[in-house]
């Protein structure tokens, strides 16, 4: 791959999905546009970067961004963010006991581990939320990790990473080498194709948003934008949880560290002044 081919798939995978490609990362993106090369019969990555210039094939242009994400996951990833979603659902028992209702959106859902792990605590405390309306919004850029999470099926090395046996034989059965998830399970969530460089408007509002490992790959900007276009789409003392690894530091102070969740944050104006943590920076 010449850098001048590098250059135009950086760019445009920095333009149509946010994703940052570092300079230095070459290799790495020359080894996931190989696979892509063969599967659309072009000769060389050169001619495929020629083929996003003239921009007329979304097949192509669809394909590179498929190709070009990091789909890691497992369930109930970092397990205190999800320990800390139960303790929020029974707080949200009280504070919305008028309009019994709750909107949960996993942005950025990879193959969907994360939207079970949060459909089966809502299944847990089902009891609670008797007759209320419980939703799950779980979206992401690639249709091939939204097709598996729809899916449900999952292989023995993903069972094991981070699914407790009991939840396992509770909501997956087995089907060959597979186990899938139960029908009850997958009709919680509503799978949708959503890019976060768009408005998230015509999906919300949400009482929660769980939208982890992804800006990692983004830079400043597209954080900052993708910060506040959520921040917009949360209902009054909504939270939003990000991956261990990324901060709103330096990016936006329209979310602050809830006091009460440390693993969420909320909007500035939930969180009176004398309330707010301050970030400690570790040098
Ligand atoms: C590392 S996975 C994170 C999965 C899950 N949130 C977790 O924490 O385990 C990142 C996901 O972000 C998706 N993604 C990348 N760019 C995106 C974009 N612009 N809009 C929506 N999803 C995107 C990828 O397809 C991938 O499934």
């Amino acid at each position: 791959m010449t850098p001048l081919s590098f250059d135009v798939l950086r760019r445009f995978l920095r333009r149509r999905a946010g994703l940052a490609i570092a300079v230095s990362r070459h290799d790495l993106l020359e080894s996931r546009m190989l696979p892509v090369i063969q599967r659309l019969g072009l000769e060389t990555i050169d001619s495929l970067a020629e083929a996003v210039i003239n921009g007329a094939d979304p097949e192509v242009e669809r394909a590179v961004i498929e190709a070009a994400v990091t789909s890691e996951t497992l369930f109930f990833r970092d397990r205190t963010p999800f320990e800390q979603f139960r303790q929020l659902l029974r707080q949200l028992h009280e504070t919305r006991a008028q309009q019994r209702h709750i909107r949960i959106w996993s942005a950025a859902c990879s193959t969907g581990q994360e939207a079970y792990s949060l459909a089966m605590i809502l299944d847990e405390e089902a009891r609670l939320f008797a007759g209320w309306r419980l939703e799950i919004v779980a979206t992401d850029i690639s249709h091939a990790n939204l097709e598996t999470a729809q899916l449900g099926y999952f292989n023995q090395f993903e069972v094991q990473r981070g699914l407790p046996v009991a939840l396992l034989l509770r909501y997956f059965t087995q089907q060959g080498d597979s186990w899938r998830v139960s029908e009850h399970l997958r009709r919680r969530i509503s799978f949708e194709h959503f890019n976060l460089l768009d408005d998230p408007a015509k999906l919300g509002p949400f009482d929660i948003i769980f939208c982890r490992n992804i800006l990692i790959y983004f830079d400043v900007e597209s954080r900052k934008q993708v910060l506040e276009r959520m921040s917009r789409t949360l209902r009054r003392g909504g939270v939003l949880a990000l991956g261990a690894s990324e901060t709103v530091l330096g990016v936006t102070q329209t979310l602050v560290p809830n006091p009460d969740y440390p693993a969420f944050l909320s909007t500035a104006e939930d969180v009176p002044a004398a309330r707010r943590r301050q970030f400690v920076l570790v040098s």
